[in-house]
């Protein structure tokens, strides 16, 4: 089914226009749907992911709230999945941006770009792997009933902010003014993002994880900073596909490490020059790739303002971050 019959068939202009919407830290609105705020151009895409998608057993899933860590968590899982079809010389990952390669579900495989998703989704090889900023809300039940795995990654909210106002001041339309930081921190401590809030996003999945460890992985940015050579056993075991004694004696982990590190990812032609689309390079998915940067960033006041939400929101959930390195 072609998108724009998708469209039509669903009513989507007219659900656009009876959503409350808010100005949007990238695009003019976001609009209040399902619970969440999506920007205007994935609503159709969330709708057929939600209607269409069928999951298979094999698949796997990166699921994240934006700037989180999304790209390299699809490099590293792209390459443990793939370790057996590619050498170290000439792996897809030296040539093509991650994004590229795992293609995101609402924003690529659903929406005018591919003109037969079905189609398309049928014919990859499994296992097949995808991305998705959809909250665990709003998945299509298949992929949730289904043994299809998936692996999340939060960020403390604080990097997450920086990170999210430097990349959409970026890929912010040119017909509109730059967006202050007091501005976009305020959008932010309401929950108005982009897939927002984002303590709703995080705790759906967080709470999944908790409720079905071998379904859903959950990770931290910071964590994977601190022993990423962990984590990456970690997500391999839980794909069932952990490392021999002979891969690790090989050095197998490493090169994954190496192979999706910032420094490596960041200095490729393609993620200089490349683009992802005509409004996105390659470039803006590479900025510090550290944690705490945004002590360059806070007043006393925003961290005051943060660190209160952030108390309010997650406690009693369990879940707690790395502010700093
Ligand atoms: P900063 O803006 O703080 O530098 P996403 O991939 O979800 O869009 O998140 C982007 C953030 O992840 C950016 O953070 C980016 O620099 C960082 N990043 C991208 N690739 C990375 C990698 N290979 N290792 C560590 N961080 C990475």
């Amino acid at each position: 089914m072609a998108s724009t019959d998708r469209k039509h068939a669903n009513g989507e202009d007219k659900l656009v226009f009876s959503l409350r919407r808010e100005r949007g830290l990238a695009s003019s609105y976001l609009y209040l749907f399902q619970e969440f705020w999506c920007p205007g151009i994935a609503i159709e895409g969330v709708e057929s992911f939600q209607n269409y998608f069928e999951a298979k057993d094999s698949d796997v899933v990166v699921a994240s709230f934006p700037k989180t860590g999304t790209t390299w968590l699809i490099a590293l899982t792209f390459a443990i999945v793939n370790r057996k079809h590619f050498s170290e010389e000439n792996h897809p990952l030296l040539t093509s941006n991650p994004h590229t390669l795992v293609s995101c579900l609402e924003f690529k495989i659903f929406c005018d770009e591919i003109h037969d998703p079905l189609l398309h989704l049928s014919t990859m090889l499994e296992p097949r792997l995808f991305s998705t900023h959809t909250p665990f809300t709003a998945l299509p039940k298949s992929l949730i009933q289904s043994n299809a795995k998936i692996i999340y990654i939060c960020r403390n909210p604080f990097d997450t902010f920086v990170s999210a106002w430097t990349y959409f001041n970026k890929i912010r339309s040119m017909s509109l003014p730059a967006l202050g930081l007091e501005e976009a921190f305020e959008m932010y401590c309401d929950g108005i993002v982009s897939f927002g809030p984002w303590w709703s996003h995080m705790l759906g999945y967080w709470k999944e994880s908790m409720a079905r460890p071998n379904k859903v992985l959950f990770l931290k940015y910071e964590d994977l900073k601190e022993n990423v050579n962990f984590y990456v056993k970690n997500i391999a075991e839980f794909l069932g596909c952990p490392f021999t004694a002979e891969e690790e004696s090989d050095g197998e982990i490493e090169s994954i490490i190496e192979l999706c590190s910032f420094e490596k990812m960041k200095e490729l032609e393609v993620n200089i020059s490349g683009k992802l689309d005509k409004f996105i390079d390659n470039k803006l998915f590479f900025r510090k790739g550290e944690i705490g940067d945004w002590v360059n960033y806070f007043s006393p006041s925003m961290i005051n303002k943060l660190s209160r939400i952030i108390e309010e929101k997650l406690s009693g959930s369990g879940l707690s971050f790395n502010m700093c390195s």
